[in-house]
This record gives C-alpha cells, sequence and structure tokens, in this order.
C-alpha cells in the first residue's frame, strides 16, 4: 500500500546524493524537493515503530563505545557533570539543558555511527533535472544515503574521526538532528522523519547523563572497544559491548 504526501512547489532541484555518492552544494533545495513530494510506504512505517527503541539501544551502544575508545571525550563529558550538577545529588531531566557538551556527543555519534544508514524508499512525484545531470522521471524509488552524507569529508572535516568539539564552534553550534539541516539526518526528514525524536533524545540523554554521572566507566580488558559494524536494517555493534561500572557519587543513590 503507497500513501501520496505533499504537492511541494520547488522549481530548484539541485544534486542529489545517492548511491554514487555525488558531493553536491546545495543539500537544502533538493531536500525540501525529495523529503516533500514523495510516496512513502506504509508498511515499512510500522516496522519502524517496533524497531524505535532498538534504535535507542543501538544509539547508546555507540555512543558508550565510542567514549570509551577516546578516553579524553568522557573525562570532558564527566567534568561537565562534575561542574553542573556535583557529586551530591542525582541527574535530572531539568539539567540536561545545561550539558551542552553531552549535547554535542549525541551529536556527534548519531552522525559517525547513525543507527540508520539509508532512509525508506520514496517516489518522486513530478519529473525532475538534478544538477548533476541525473533525469528521475515520476514514480522514480529513491533512497537517501545519510550515512554518505554524514561521512562526507566536503561537509564533515576528518568525518571518520570522534570529535563532540565540531558542534560547539561558533559555525555549527546551532545544527541540531531534527531533520532541518540537511547535513546532519540521522532522524530523517519531511513528513515522515522519525516521530521518535523527542523520545529517543530525552531518553539518550538522561541514561547517558546518568551512567556517565553515577559511574566510573572501563572496558574489562582495557582494550580499545572493537567498533565492526553488523550488517542489517539497524547499524548495530557486531560484537557486544562489555563495560566495567564503579560508583562514584557521594550521595546513596
Ligand atoms: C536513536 C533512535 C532513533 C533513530 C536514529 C531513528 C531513526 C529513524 C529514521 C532515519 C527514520 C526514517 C525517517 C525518514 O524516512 O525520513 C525513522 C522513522 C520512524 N521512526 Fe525512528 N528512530 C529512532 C527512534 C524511534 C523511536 C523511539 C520510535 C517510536 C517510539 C520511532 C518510530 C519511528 C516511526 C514510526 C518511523 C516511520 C515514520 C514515517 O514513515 O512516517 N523511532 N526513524
Amino acid at each position: 500500500m503507497y500513501l501520496a504526501r505533499g504537492n511541494h512547489e520547488n522549481k530548484n532541484m539541485n544534486k542529489i546524493y545517492g548511491f554514487e555518492g555525488e558531493v553536491h552544494s546545495k543539500l537544502n533545495e533538493t531536500f525540501v524537493e525529495l523529503f516533500s513530494d514523495v510516496i512513502c510506504c506504509l508498511p515499512l512505517a510500522h516496522l519502524n515503530l517496533l524497531v524505535g527503541s532498538d534504535s535507542i539501544m543501538v544509539a547508546i551502544t555507540w555512543i558508550l563505545s565510542l567514549m570509551l575508545n577516546n578516553p579524553q571525550v568522557l573525562k570532558k563529558a564527566q567534568d561537565e557533570l562534575e561542574n553542573k550538577i556535583g557529586r551530591n545529588r542525582q541527574v535530572e531531566e531539568s539539567d540536561i539543558k545545561d550539558l551542552v557538551y553531552l549535547q554535542a556527543i549525541v551529536k556527534e555519534s548519531l552522525r559517525l555511527s547513525s543507527p540508520s544508514g539509508v532512509i525508506f524508499p520514496r517516489a518522486a512525484m513530478k519529473d525532475c533535472t538534478l544538477s548533476t545531470g541525473y533525469h528521475i522521471p515520476t514514480g522514480t524509488k529513491l533512497m537517501i544515503n545519510i550515512w554518505k552524507i554524514m561521512h562526507d569529508e566536503n561537509l564533515w572535516p576528518d568525518p571518520y574521526s570522534f570529535q563532540p568539539e565540531r558542534f560547539l564552534c561558533s559555525s555549527h553550534k546551532d545544527i541540531d538532528v531534527r531533520g532541518q539541516h540537511y547535513k546532519l539526518l540521522p532522524f530523517g526528514s519531511g513528513r515522515h522523519s522519525c516521530p521518535g525524536i523527542s523520545l529517543s533524545l530525552n531518553v539518550m540523554h538522561l541514561i547517558l547523563a546518568a551512567l556517565l554521572h553515577s559511574f566510573e566507566i572501563t572496558t574489562p580488558s582495557n582494550e580499545p572497544v572493537d567498533v565492526t559494524k553488523s550488517n542489517g536494517l539497524t547499524n548495530m555493534k557486531a560484537t557486544p559491548l562489555e563495560v566495567l561500572l564503579v560508583p562514584r557519587l557521594n550521595c546513596i543513590l
């Protein structure tokens, strides 16, 4: 069953990211067009409702793995918790807005190791020609390779390194993951973007903050975490993550 949606008027089709991975300069126009004038496969949306909670688990596993492999980031996050909250009480939801570095860690992890790599198939509702020269006839099924966009060195300097700091510099500090900035789309964009964005971000920030605040976290062997990815629809870690937790708060939990 297909669901038609949108009737957006946009004459400026520019370049597109596809599996060929063309570099493009005008992401905005392209995505406004693609994400508005499309046909969506409804059963896939239902499937995603089931895997939504899985995505949170996958995302948190990656965030922890990336931090364990970058201990300076882990320390900086714990220092921020120390400064903003101290050791005599637990983290509360209302603290999250002050944890700017933690928020940057979540963004950078979703960029580097997003649980989804490709956005569900959509189909163009009208003919268009992209600036790369591709002609897309009405009805052509399109898959957006968000992984490629989020690892493009023209958009992200040193794209494979884990640098939460990139979201603190003046040019990137306002970039968020809610589908308005087309170079960072872990939750997709447009009318069928992920409805679980707010839930996921709240849960991820709170779990992460509580974990980092309450425990010293290390790996049992002190070896770097294996970051091999598994195959499949969701980008899961191929091997389980094992951590050692040691309480670090003064208060009794
Ligand atoms: C870190 C967590 C999550 C990530 C990275 C994620 C990512 C995504 C992405 C990339 C899409 C496709 C968007 C598009 O086509 O433009 C999507 C769709 C969807 N997600 Fe999530 N998701 C997450 C959590 C959740 C949760 C917790 C729920 C439910 C409670 C959920 C429910 C859905 C549903 C129902 C859709 C289909 C929306 C539609 O087609 O209208 N997701 N998600």
